[in-house]
């Protein structure tokens, strides 16, 4: 989100507060799916596995233990990412825009790890195509989680803007995926979906929720440089 304007010009000034509201309409929608995460995680995390299923396996402790720990930090990387991004706080509060910067790379580190290797030892529900989607996602979250302190301790303020906004649209791509789900069961009734992921929705969706908007931040990077 642009800060340097200064506030020159009310069109200027009604973008910020378009933004503002947009992130603001962002995280309210995010909520429910960082609640059913962060209970999702809680249920799963004490283990013994009490249900056979494809997040719960009994007898595989370690894989399922990654998998509900995955659950809670990116349940809390999702409502802590929209706030990182805020303007204000990185104008007023530098040093809680570092401690919270902080906080969020190890956050992204540690589920898009996880989640890498809940795929290599299990396999995703979807298969392989579903494994090759989701490590690209695990991978790219992780690549920005390096590149955003990396820039910020170089002092590469352009650079680490441009890492932290792709890490803030990874970081609410999962919210993304589910909102895509919600939005096309609502709409279609769930057409070209099947429980086994192998529709032409569920094939499209694997990627859309998170290619397209690192490709429309590129653009949009490239626009304001
Ligand atoms: C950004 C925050 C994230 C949150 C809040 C989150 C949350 C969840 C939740 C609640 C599930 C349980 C299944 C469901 O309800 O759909 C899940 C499954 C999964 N997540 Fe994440 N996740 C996040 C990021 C990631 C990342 C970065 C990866 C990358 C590797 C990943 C990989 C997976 C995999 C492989 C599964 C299992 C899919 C299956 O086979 O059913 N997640 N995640």
């Amino acid at each position: 989100m642009d800060d340097t304007a200064g506030g020159h010009g009310g069109g200027r000034r009604a973008g910020r507060w378009a933004a503002l509201a947009g992130l603001a309409l962002l995280w309210l929608l995010a909520l429910p799916f960082v609640d059913y995460s962060v209970r999702f995680g809680l249920d799963g995390l004490p283990g013994p596995a009490a249900r056979d299923t494809h997040l719960d396996r009994a007898g595989a402790a370690l894989t399922n233990a990654l998998m509900f720990a995955h659950m809670l930090t990116g349940a809390a990387l999702t409502v802590l990412a929209p706030v990182q991004v805020l303007p204000v706080l990185r104008r007023r509060w530098p040093g809680a825009h570092r401690w919270l910067g902080r906080a969020i790379v190890a956050l992204a580190g540690v589920t898009a790890v996880a989640g890498l290797a809940f795929i290599a030892l299990r396999g995703t529900v979807g298969g392989a195509m579903m494994d090759v989607a989701f490590a690209g996602y695990g991978a790219c979250l992780l690549v920005a989680a390096v590149q955003a302190p990396r820039f910020a301790r170089a002092r590469d303020v352009a650079r680490h803007r441009a890492w932290a906004l792709r890490l803030f649209v990874l970081a609410m791509g999962s919210f993304l995926y589910r909102l895509h789900y919600a939005l096309w069961y609502i709409t279609t009734g769930g057409a070209a979906s099947r429980p086994d992921f192998t529709g032409a929705f569920d094939i499209v969706t694997m990627w859309a929720f998170y290619v397209p908007y690192l490709l429309a931040l590129e653009v949009w990077l490239r626009r304001r440089s």
